[in-house]
């Protein structure tokens, strides 16, 4: 049966009130901004093709690990309306804006104020992991727990689906992965098979919000450069981690060339035959 209902729920300890993350826009006061940035440079592809490539049935238990405003989570929903879907994030502005958007579509959809590093799920218990563009805001400590977390949460041959900044770096791009475009006037993104994904903004130089949302992009974009946790997703780093955490069959499937850097599409499986701890 599909439920509407939206639930919120606060998992973070004591300990965790104070806890520092990176929100979405590097600053909590630009999240209003978080979904017209995202609209404007294109990213809905990268939402719609992780969702696509997860693989999500009906009835699947899903947790969408740094959902932010619900973008992955709402892919999902959209494709597949009876999964049964956790948002997890520590920014609850942020899962504010994901309840309301849920509800505004009609479809359920739990949420979880807490870290990446322990996914609200007994051993076990989920089809799937999924996450967008959340790792790279994540120190390296809490993104190998998060692994190790996720292969517990999972059922045997349960899958986690991560789309992030990373993979092999485009011809003539940079080590962190950004393409060597020298000009930047579009909107959309190049997927792996070099076809462009473009929603209706390629040729609008636009002005008024739109126009200040492409600025603000080339600042972000600028500040990246020198920012570690940009840095600390490059390369093939994230197939390493999953393997390292004990996750089988893991590869990119897909990479989407954008304007920030390639974004890879990551699946691995937690295996069949082995059981967690042993
Ligand atoms: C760039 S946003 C991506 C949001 C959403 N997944 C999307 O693609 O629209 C990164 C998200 O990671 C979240 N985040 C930061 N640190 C985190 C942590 N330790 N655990 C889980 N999420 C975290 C931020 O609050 C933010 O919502």
């Amino acid at each position: 049966m599909t439920t509407t209902e939206i639930r919120f729920l606060d998992q973070r300890t004591p300990d965790e009130k104070d806890r520092p993350f990176l929100p979405g826009m590097g600053k909590t006061w630009l999240l209003p901004l978080y979904d017209a940035f995202a609209r404007v440079t294109g990213v809905q592809a990268v939402y719609e093709r992780t969702a696509a490539l997860a693989d999500i049935g009906p009835g699947h238990a899903v947790v969408d690990v740094g959902c932010g405003t619900g973008n992955l989570s709402l892919a999902v929903l959209a494709a597949t309306r009876e999964a049964r879907v956790t948002g997890l994030d520590p920014d609850r502005d942020a899962l504010r804006r994901a309840a309301r958007k849920a509800r505004r579509r009609g479809v359920g959809l739990t949420l979880v104020q807490g870290y990446a590093d322990r996914i609200p799920a007994d051993d076990s218990a989920l089809d799937h992991v999924i996450s967008s563009l959340a790792l790279h805001h994540i120190d390296d400590e809490s993104r190998s727990t998060f692994a190790r977390d996720a292969l517990r949460a999972l059922r045997p041959g349960g899958t986690l689906t991560v789309a992030d900044f990373g993979g092999d770096p485009a011809p003539g791009g940079d080590e962190a992965g950004r393409p060597a475009h020298g000009h930047d006037n579009g909107d959309g993104l190049h997927n792996g098979h070099g076809q462009r994904h473009d929603h209706g903004h390629g040729n609008d130089h636009g002005h008024g919000v739109a126009h200040t949302l492409r600025h603000l992009a080339r600042l972000v974009r600028s500040r990246g450069k020198h920012n570690p946790a940009v840095d600390r997703a490059h390369g093939d780093s994230l197939v390493t981690l999953l393997t390292e955490a004990g996750f089988d069959a893991v590869r990119e499937v897909e990479h989407l060339d954008h304007r920030f850097g390639r974004i890879a599409i990551v699946r691995a499986t937690r295996p069949v035959d082995t059981t967690q701890g042993a």
